[in-house]
């Protein structure tokens, strides 16, 4: 069964620095070499940095984009790395806060434009931090939404606060839970299931579990050195771990696709 449109899986967390823009990037990476087409939008309208993630002089015009005044062709940037495929990226220029006040009907049209990038098999949309009305509106629009939380009890509230109102915008469908930078599984299930019984408990919601990613010097080193991860460590736990993810969240071939999405 082929899908009809893009499928949009967002990356939320709540919290800042918990791993969304490598887990959305990565992903996007693997998702590519089983064969989708895949685009990253970087909605993180104010501080946009998947450019700086990936060392990309060149990071797409996401302002014209949504304007009208660029066309999607010319607003993407190609992300390339040796002995892997190609995917796209639609940002903003780090730094230039272009997008920073966003109002409901800018976010809404990006929202609407997302669902509508024919070309591509999957938009990972990588949201800022916080809760705000950008954060929400793709998250609640998106097929799939992740949840990245820490071990870091802030991280856990920040993760509750998230899935408790994307529940209450989508009338019920709970995100997914991945433990970034947990030391290991037991640290990683534990710091699940915490959010998992908060939201049994105060939200009548189970909220599916898709696994962890340890914590992994390497996957530093590479951004400080702005050097490709895949390239230097590709077989390092972490990218193991979001290998793994991929079949989570229906990745493989346009033509093989057909797992229901999260929701
Ligand atoms: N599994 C991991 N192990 C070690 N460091 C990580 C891991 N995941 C992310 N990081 C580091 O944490 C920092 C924040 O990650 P980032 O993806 O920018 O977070 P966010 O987008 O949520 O703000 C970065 O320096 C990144 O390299
Ligand atoms: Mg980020």
């Amino acid at each position: 069964m082929t899908l009809a449109g893009p499928r949009l899986t967002a990356i939320g967390s709540g919290k800042g620095g918990t791993g969304k823009t490598f887990v959305a990037l990565t992903l996007a990476q693997a998702f590519a070499d089983l064969g989708e087409r895949v685009l990253v939008c970087d909605a993180d309208l104010g501080l946009s940095n998947t450019s700086v993630h990936l060392g990309l002089a060149h990071c797409g015009d996401l302002p014209g984009f949504l304007s009208g005044r660029t066309p999607l062709k010319a607003a993407i940037a190609s992300v390339t790395t040796e002995g892997h495929e190609p995917f796209d990226l639609l940002a903003a220029p780090p730094g230039s806060g272009a997008l920073a006040s966003a109002d409901k009907a800018t976010i809404d049209k990006l929202s609407q434009l997302l669902r509508r990038v024919a070309f591509y098999d999957r938009v990972l949309i990588d949201l800022g931090a916080g809760i705000g009305e950008a954060v929400l509106t793709l998250a609640a629009d998106a097929d799939d939404v992740v949840v990245v939380m820490t071990p870091d009890p802030a991280a856990l509230t920040d993760a509750y606060a998230f899935v408790k109102l994307v529940l209450k915008r989508t009338g019920g469908r709970a995100p997914g839970l991945l433990v970034n930078m947990a030391a290991n599984a037991p640290e990683a299930k534990r710091t699940a299931e915490a959010l998992s019984h908060s939201a049994r408990t105060f939200l009548k919601t189970a909220t599916p579990y898709l696994g962890f990613i340890p914590t992994d010097m390497r996957v530093v080193e590479c951004l400080r050195r702005q050097s490709s991860l895949w390239q230097s460590y590709p077989h390092c736990p972490a990218l193991t771990a979001i290998t793994g993810l991929t079949g989570l969240l229906g990745g493989g071939p346009a033509r093989l696709r057909a797992t229901a999405s999260l929701r």
